[in-house]
């Protein structure tokens, strides 16, 4: 069993750490404040090849691996979850079933833009009537010769508004539940494609979120992905994918929260001496430590998986369910090493613990995580 990182593996690493700490970390508070997304921070993405990092170079992607494109989702959740989820919804919501179920013209006319940063994407899974039960949803799908027509709603849609490119999911036939699900990809522009209300929310504020419209969208077949009633399966085995990525976002979290809480304890005087004397300190550092490791070693070794063949549904659900509430419990007693400091907008760890509660609730709350794995088990 080798832990050590690979030298490509390491040079990811290094590369967005640099980024993240010289261009990400400064402005994250005021984003976060002013709920700015900056488009310039994916731009600068794109620039260095994290927007297609796991896709082939054939369609401009960086023709790396999975590992990768976890290694930066960890790093930049470190500094500002909110560009780190950006991200996630970009390149293994929406790219990905491009990527895993597209025609090569479709991978042409969609993922390669998406990889080289040009579009951004967005998946739109949820609606208001169908959060955990993502089977039931209601947008409509109705086909008219070599078009579908697209009528319905969705919310809570990550880089909503913002993204040029989305993955709808939407029934054929709604009798027949999941088997009418099909997965389209509607682009900003579309006559009949609106938004809707922005949603305001506790964390990953510098990220958008907003409602989707679809009032008669003529949606050509060729932007169709998979076959007709394909789409809930599509959507299963792309968040299967995704929760890693949620994993490793909240490992981030985690670990900015505990480097900020450690630097914290070592000035921090007092009583005469620096807080990180005292052992009330010193084991909630221990026990923050240890939940961290215990989250990257499932976070990596659920990537491992997927990067070697796959069948990783249930050890990502582990993954995120175990690091988010990691997240939230780090984040949480990192407030309480800084003590009435930690409470305010002065310091990054009350930001962190925000953003962390999304961890535990998106790409599935941690009530399906465990719906999921207890059905892997049991079957
Ligand atoms: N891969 C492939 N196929 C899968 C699958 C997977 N991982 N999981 C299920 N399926 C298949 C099943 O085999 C089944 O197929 P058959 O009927 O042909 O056998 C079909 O899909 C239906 O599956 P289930 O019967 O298990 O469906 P269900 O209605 O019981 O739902 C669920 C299962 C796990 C609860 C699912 O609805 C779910 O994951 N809900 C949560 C939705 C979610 O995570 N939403 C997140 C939105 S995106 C987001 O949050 C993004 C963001 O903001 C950043």
């Amino acid at each position: 069993m080798d832990f050590s990182e690979s030298p490509e593996h390491r040079q990811m690493r290094e590369m967005v750490r640099d980024f993240a700490r010289r261009e990400v970390a400064p402005g994250a508070a005021q984003r976060d404040q002013q709920e700015h997304f900056d488009r310039t921070l994916f731009e600068r993405m794109a620039a260095l090849g994290l927007t297609g990092i796991p896709w082939s170079e054939k369609y401009g992607g960086a023709g790396a691996d999975f590992t990768s494109y976890i290694i930066a989702m960890e790093e930049l959740a470190k500094v500002d979850a909110s560009l780190s989820v950006v991200l996630g919804a970009h390149v293994s919501l929406c790219s990905w079933p491009i990527d895993r179920f597209g025609t090569d013209e479709q991978k042409e006319r969609f993922l390669t833009p998406l990889a080289e940063g040009r579009a951004l994407g967005a998946f739109a899974l949820t609606e208001p009537g169908a959060g955990s039960d993502a089977a039931h949803l209601q947008t409509r799908a109705q086909r008219q010769g070599d078009t579908y027509l697209l009528n319905g709603q969705k919310t809570f849609i990550t880089n909503g508004g913002a993204a040029d490119t989305y993955v709808v999911f939407a029934t054929v036939d709604p009798s027949k539940g999941a088997h009418g699900v099909t997965a389209f990809v509607v682009e900003k522009g579309m006559p009949g494609f609106s938004f809707g209300k922005e949603i305001h929310k506790m964390g990953i504020r510098s990220s958008t979120t907003q409602e989707l419209l679809f009032e008669n969208v003529e949606v050509p077949i060729a932007n169709r992905l998979g076959q007709e009633g394909e789409g809930f399966k599509i959507a299963m085995a792309t968040l299967d994918g995704g929760r890693n990525g949620i994993a490793a976002q909240a490992l981030g979290i985690a670990e900015g929260a505990l480097e900020a809480a450690i630097a914290y304890a070592k000035q921090r005087e007092q009583f005469g001496r620096p807080i990180a004397d005292f052992q009330a300190i010193q084991f909630k550092l221990a026990d923050m430590a240890t939940a961290i490791e215990a989250s990257r070693l499932l976070t990596y070794h659920a990537v491992w998986m997927e990067d070697h063949g796959g069948g990783h549904g249930m050890a990502s659900s582990m993954a995120k369910l175990f690091a988010s509430d990691t997240a939230m419990q780090v984040a949480t007693q990192a407030v309480q090493i800084f003590g009435g400091y930690g409470y305010t907008v002065e310091y990054p760890v009350e930001r962190f613990m925000r953003d962390a509660k999304i961890t535990q609730i998106y790409e599935g709350t941690n009530e399906i995580q465990r719906i999921v794995i207890s059905r892997a088990l049991l079957k």
